[in-house]
């Protein structure tokens, strides 16, 4: 089958042709439909991922979130033969894990990958789009617990992440900022963002305090801007605020000392979240990012779309 594997990391990976994974005990045989690029999936190919001490296996398959059919079942499993599924790979189980979604098959079990049914009003597409960034922003906004009137920053607002967060915080009535290229801006304000920012052309700390002089209560950093988030953004906050950073750029001990809560957030994904995102999508409550989908056979385009930084919405490989 075809595989968009490396075999070491810091390899630019490759579309390969692999055996089909079998599965074991407890564990299912998918037949990839559609899987989602996120960035993890080259910081995992360059290494960042590894633990010291742990040995990954290679040739390794990239790709955490996938949508497909699971087409073989081992003793045990939580699915069975013919059922649609979809969900994401977990990062902490990635290492006893090589077969990864950018593939024709690939095989999970409960510990490796969060997966749900996937209804029949999501396509497969759709619902790859979901996985990871809709999971994470589900969580973040838990994190966050904001109330209706509060102002909410995004930085980044316009990518896989972003566009759930600018619709699940909108949606309980907070008003978003929406940190973005200014081509991306009319797309912000239509997932919910209230303000945007376009940080090409603006110091962001300053047009924030232009409009809001007396802080914000929340900042949510989806970019690897350390410096600037503790050095310009993370100031804005009032006491008695939140921060979140999917980048570990918070140092949360300083924060605290000025009565700011803040995490260096790292997503642990769960069935029932894959299964809220269903419920969530196939209710119109919560709209598919913006998908740009490109064959398996043209995977390598679309990874290189990814490292660029500056995705808007997801990208999504289909194997049809
Ligand atoms: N820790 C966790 O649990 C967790 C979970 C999910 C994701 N993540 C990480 O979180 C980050 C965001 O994920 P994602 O899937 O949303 O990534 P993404 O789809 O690549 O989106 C990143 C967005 O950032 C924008 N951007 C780039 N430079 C910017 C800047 N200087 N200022 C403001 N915006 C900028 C880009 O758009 P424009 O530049 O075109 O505006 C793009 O829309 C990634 O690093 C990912 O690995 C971590």
């Amino acid at each position: 089958m075809h595989a968009f594997a490396i075999d070491a990391f810091g390899q630019t990976p490759q579309l390969q042709d692999l055996p089909v994974p079998e599965p074991g005990p407890g564990q299912v045989q998918i037949k990839v439909r559609a899987a989602a690029v996120n960035p993890i999936d080259w910081k995992l190919a360059a290494g960042a991922l590894a633990p010291p001490g742990v040995d990954f296996p290679f040739p390794y398959t990239l790709g955490f979130d996938v949508a497909g059919q699971v087409s073989a079942a081992g003793e045990g499993a939580p699915f069975e033969v013919g059922q649609e599924v979809f969900g994401m790979r977990r990062p902490g189980a990635a290492a006893g894990h090589p077969h990864g979604s950018y593939a024709e098959y690939m095989t999970a079990s409960a510990d490796s990958v969060a997966l749900a049914v996937r209804p029949d009003g999501l396509d497969p597409a759709s619902a790859a789009a979901l996985a990871m960034t809709g999971g994470t922003a589900l969580a973040l906004t838990r994190w966050l617990d904001l109330a209706e009137g509060e102002v909410l920053l995004v930085v980044g607002a316009t990518g896989g992440v972003g566009s759930y967060v600018l619709q699940l915080a909108a949606a309980r009535g907070v008003h978003v900022i929406a940190v973005a290229a200014g081509e991306d801006h009319d797309y912000a304000r239509a997932l919910g963002a209230a303000e945007v920012i376009d940080y090409r052309t603006s110091d962001v700390a300053d047009a924030v305090r232009a409009t809001h002089p007396d802080g914000i209560d929340a900042v949510l950093d989806l970019v690897d801007s350390r410096d600037i988030v503790t050095e310009k953004i993370a100031p804005l906050v009032r006491e008695g605020g939140r921060l979140a950073t999917t980048v570990f750029a918070a140092d949360p001990d300083a924060l605290a000392e000025r009565g700011v809560r803040a995490v260096n957030f790292n997503y642990q994904a769960t069935d029932q979240d894959m299964a809220e995102l269903a419920h969530l999508a196939g209710s119109g409550a919560l709209k598919i990012a913006e998908t740009t989908t490109f064959p398996l056979t043209a995977m390598d385009e679309a990874y290189t779309a990814s490292t660029s930084g500056h995705v808007r919405g997801k990208l999504v490989i289909t194997t049809d």
